[in-house]
């Protein structure tokens, strides 16, 4: 089978969804989602969305902030026009009908706004703390309505075509996807002369992550495959505050909790983030995530706690409806106990290297919220800049690819091939693929997580080399799923988070390593490719 359509979209998060409701003005967009038009990583985002409103605060202390946080990595140029663009979008998003909450100043109603880690004043817009989820809901209903967008539900990307792996002799570029309808057990070409990755990013790589199972980092994973520069893939965000429970799947407690005055305490009750950092609970993430990280291998404890135990029930059931209930589910009444916490993979802050319009290294294809690097985070994300990164994104995307590839004048044509799936058979020996699944995320949270050193990543290296080959062998050999696809997807990933680690020969950021305990003086970004 084949598709065409003049946008072609992976991934139906706010990036996604955001950028294909602009495209839709101009032309056609196919919207392609592994699973439903809402699971994305956008929809489990609790915090909220950073933006510079409050009359006490300004674009100059975010972009500090920003800064800050990034540890000398932000491109500065990005971090502004960023922040600056934010205010912009979000009036789009209450536009579009998102409900961030308000509350009563001095007879009037205004936005009401969260505080989070290295945040210097209160800025997060939120929607209690399922914001990820009004978001998404909000902006697919209206996509969902506009009838120049099509949705591909369960449909799996495979790997992005390219001219010169079709061997055409002009300019390399992306002209579309082969990708796999599930329950059809097919493989679809989707032809585009603009291709958009919105994947999101790969908390699943790592054995905890905080990130839903759709997150296998797919987009860095084809655009590698596909030659495109990847940059700062070593600095994965772990968030601090997980809760830790056997039969919680990693869920998070959001840093909201902390910017409400929630204090870590260690196992014996003691406040311990005065001796890492001045500011504390509120310290950037990288700094808080380390300290926890050590606080447990000092004392052998298996997590540390968040007390909330200064705010009323009310008050927590009110501003925090979703965790309050689902500790309760699990026996933890935050009102009474500390919450036991432990940190996990949360947000890859490299990805596929853009400008600060979202055009990648490879012509056609563009990248925007997660999986791209565009400078803005640096070597550690600011807290809730990532939904304004990705709303921001897609707005800057839709204006440039339809001025630098314009649909009235389409690139020169191109026939792809259908999808061959020559002799292959069906997977027969499924347990080799779970058992492999589990060996890339337990190895990556053993040598790759929060403190690294030369030794554990050499042999994370060597191990993926293996790993590597033996779930290629079954790409080539069987049929393909859903299931060998996200695989193979995580294999390469990891493959590149190993590579970049070794090339940093420092520690800065989220990336921290005991053989090379210093910062460089003048850092550059990390950039790898396939080729
Ligand atoms: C959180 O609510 O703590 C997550 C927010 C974010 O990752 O920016």
């Amino acid at each position: 089978m084949h598709h065409r359509s003049d946008f072609l979209v992976i991934g139906s998060g706010i990036a996604g969804l955001s950028f294909a409701l602009k495209a839709a003005r101009h032309g056609s967009v196919a919207m392609i989602t592994k699973r439903q038009g809402i699971d994305s990583n956008t929809a489990w985002a609790q915090g909220g969305v950073a933006c510079v409103t409050a009359e006490d605060d300004s674009f100059e202390l975010h972009i500090e902030d920003t800064l800050d946080a990034g540890a000398g990595l932000c491109h500065e140029d990005v971090v502004r026009a960023i922040v600056t663009e934010g205010p912009a979008r979000i009036q789009e998003l209450i536009d579009y009908g998102v409900a961030f909450d308000r509350q009563e100043q001095n007879g009037e109603s205004v936005v009401s706004l969260g505080r989070e880690g290295g945040h210097s004043k209160r800025r997060i817009l939120h929607s209690r703390d399922t914001t990820g989820r009004e978001i998404g809901e909000k902006l697919l209903t209206a996509a969902q309505a506009e009838p120049n967008i099509t949705f591909f539900e369960h449909h799996y990307a495979i790997d992005l075509i390219t001219t010169s792996k079709l061997g055409l002799a002009s300019e390399n570029r992306c002209v579309g996807i082969y990708a796999l309808d599930e329950r059809a057990g097919e493989v679809i070409t989707f032809r585009s002369d603009r291709v958009v990755l919105a994947t999101g990013g790969c908390g699943k790589v790592y054995l905890y992550t905080s990130n839903p199972d759709v997150a296998t980092g797919d987009g860095v994973a084809m655009a590698w495959r596909a030659g495109a520069m990847i940059a700062n893939m070593e600095f994965i965000q772990f968030h601090p505050t997980v809760l830790y429970h056997p039969k919680a799947k990693s869920f998070l407690i959001s840093e909201a909790l902390r910017g409400e005055g929630g204090i870590l305490l260690d196992k014996d009750g003691r406040p311990f983030m005065a001796n890492y950092d001045e500011r504390r609970d509120l310290a950037p993430r990288d700094i808080v995530a380390r300290a926890i990280d050590t606080e447990m291998k000092r004392s052998g404890s298996r997590c540390v706690f968040l007390d909330m135990r200064h705010h009323s029930k009310s008050f927590l059931q009110d501003r925090f409806p979703h965790i309050y209930q689902t500790c309760l589910a699990h026996g933890i009444d935050a009102a009474v106990e500390p919450i036991p916490v432990v940190p996990a993979a949360h947000y890859q802050c490299g990805g596929v290297k853009t400008s600060v319009d979202g055009a990648t290294s490879l012509k056609g294809l563009y990248a925007i919220g997660e999986v791209a690097s565009t400078g803005l985070h640096g070597a550690n994300r600011l807290a809730s800049n990532s939904l304004l990164e990705g709303a921001v994104l897609a707005h800057r995307a839709s204006k440039h690819i339809v001025a630098s590839i314009p649909l009235e004048r389409s690139p020169q044509k191109v026939r792809i091939p259908a999808w061959q799936s020559g002799d292959a058979e069906d997977v027969d020996e499924l347990v080799v693929i779970y058992h492999n699944w589990d060996e890339i995320r337990r190895l990556m949270w053993d040598y790759v997580s929060i403190v690294r050193t030369d030794k554990r990543l050499q042999r994370a290296a060597t191990r993926l080399q293996n790993l590597k080959r033996e779930v290629h062998e079954f790409y080539w050999n069987f049929k393909i799923t859903a299931d060998l696809l996200e695989l193979r997807n995580l294999v390469d990933v990891a493959a590149v988070i190993v590579e970049s680690a070794r090339l940093r020969q420092e520690s800065r950021g989220l990336h921290w390593t005991l053989n090379h305990p210093n910062k460089e003086d003048s850092p550059k970004d990390t950039v790898v490719t396939r080729f």
